[in-house]
């Protein structure tokens, strides 16, 4: 007898960007208490999840030198533990992960972080499991502080480590530029740069995001680029002092403001709409302050398969 060998499935997974994030104290487990809020882009990688004799990782696109292609890689480190979760860890030999990154490795947009939420999604559908989103959420907690997010898109409150999240309303789209640096920056550093600046002197604080969500809701571009305020921008520009000239360069271009996304180095520009972004790219690009621009717009929907079986 035939065995039925399912179809791929492919999932598409969006990257994040860190309108506020409010970093508090170190916690025992060596992790800091935030407050921030995500909103998803439309900048997104997609991943294909297959039933494959050859076991393993393929990566294409932006970076890709430089990702682990061994049990290092965190969508791996999700195919193991989904396996385990449900009792088959014998199916995580026959799944061949295939991913098409467009979001920068290392670059504060947690790129990592949603080829392994689309690992989670696609694969609940490949092996066809009775796995609510839920479930999902709570596995995806267990990999890394933004994968949560990764899954449920949209805008979001989080909290805890990043990964306890409140949807949030945002009205209307927001068009953004994103300025890529030439190389990564290592996430563990740069929070570790933050705790040296603290020890030493009082780097600025992003304070409380209640106004933040207010001009959310309001929808205005302008009102939300005067609160954009990242904790960990402090630190990675005193790791990569480069970005300062970037910040300025994107809103020399015509941006209403600029902010580093997450822990780095990728720069992320507020325009008034679509075609503001592509003239601020354009200028940005020909500036020389960073490796690339790309325009990307958000908020966009969390992880979702865009081939293959239907979403659980
Ligand atoms: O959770 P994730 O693996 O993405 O975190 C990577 C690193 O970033 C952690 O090991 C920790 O050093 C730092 N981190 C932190 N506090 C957070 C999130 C991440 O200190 N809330």
């Amino acid at each position: 007898m035939l065995a039925v060998v399912p179809p791929p499935v492919t999932v598409r997974a969006p990257s994040k960007i860190n309108l506020h994030l409010g970093i508090g104290d170190q916690r025992s487990d060596g992790y800091h208490e935030i407050s921030t809020v995500f909103q998803a882009l439309s900048l997104s990688d997609d991943v294909t999840v297959a039933a494959s004799e050859e076991p393993g990782v393929d990566v294409q696109g932006e970076g890709t030198g430089t990702i682990p292609r061994n049990s290092d890689n965190l969508a791996w480190r999700a195919v193991r533990l989904l396996a385990e979760h449900v009792g088959r860890p014998e199916d995580e030999s026959g799944v061949r992960v295939m991913i098409r990154k467009e979001i920068p490795v290392a670059g504060g947009m947690a790129g990592g972080s949603a080829d392994a939420a689309a690992v989670l999604l696609g694969l609940s559908a490949l092996w066809d499991l009775d796995v609510t989103r839920e479930d999902l959420g709570t596995l995806a907690g267990k990999l890394g502080s933004d994968v949560p997010f990764a899954l449920s898109g949209g805008t979001a409150l989080g909290t805890g480590r990043g990964d306890q999240l409140v949807p949030v309303l945002s009205r209307h789209t927001f068009h953004w530029v994103l300025a890529f640096d030439n190389r990564g920056l290592s996430t563990p550093k740069v929070y570790g740069e933050l705790d040296r600046l603290r020890a030493v002197g009082d780097p600025p604080r992003v304070g409380s995001y209640d106004p933040l969500v207010e001009a959310l809701a309001s929808g205005d571009p302008r009102q939300l680029a005067l609160l954009l305020g990242n904790d960990l921008q402090a630190a990675a520009v005193s790791l990569r002092s480069n970005l300062r000239r970037t910040l300025r360069a994107g809103v020399e271009a015509g941006a209403l403001a600029g902010v580093v996304s997450g822990s780095g180095p990728t720069c992320a520009f507020l325009c008034t709409d679509g075609d503001s972004a592509v003239e601020v790219a354009a200028q940005l690009a020909g500036a020389g302050v960073c490796r690339t621009v790309r325009v990307a717009h958000g908020p966009v929907h969390g992880a979702r398969i865009v081939d293959g079986e239907d979403s659980p």
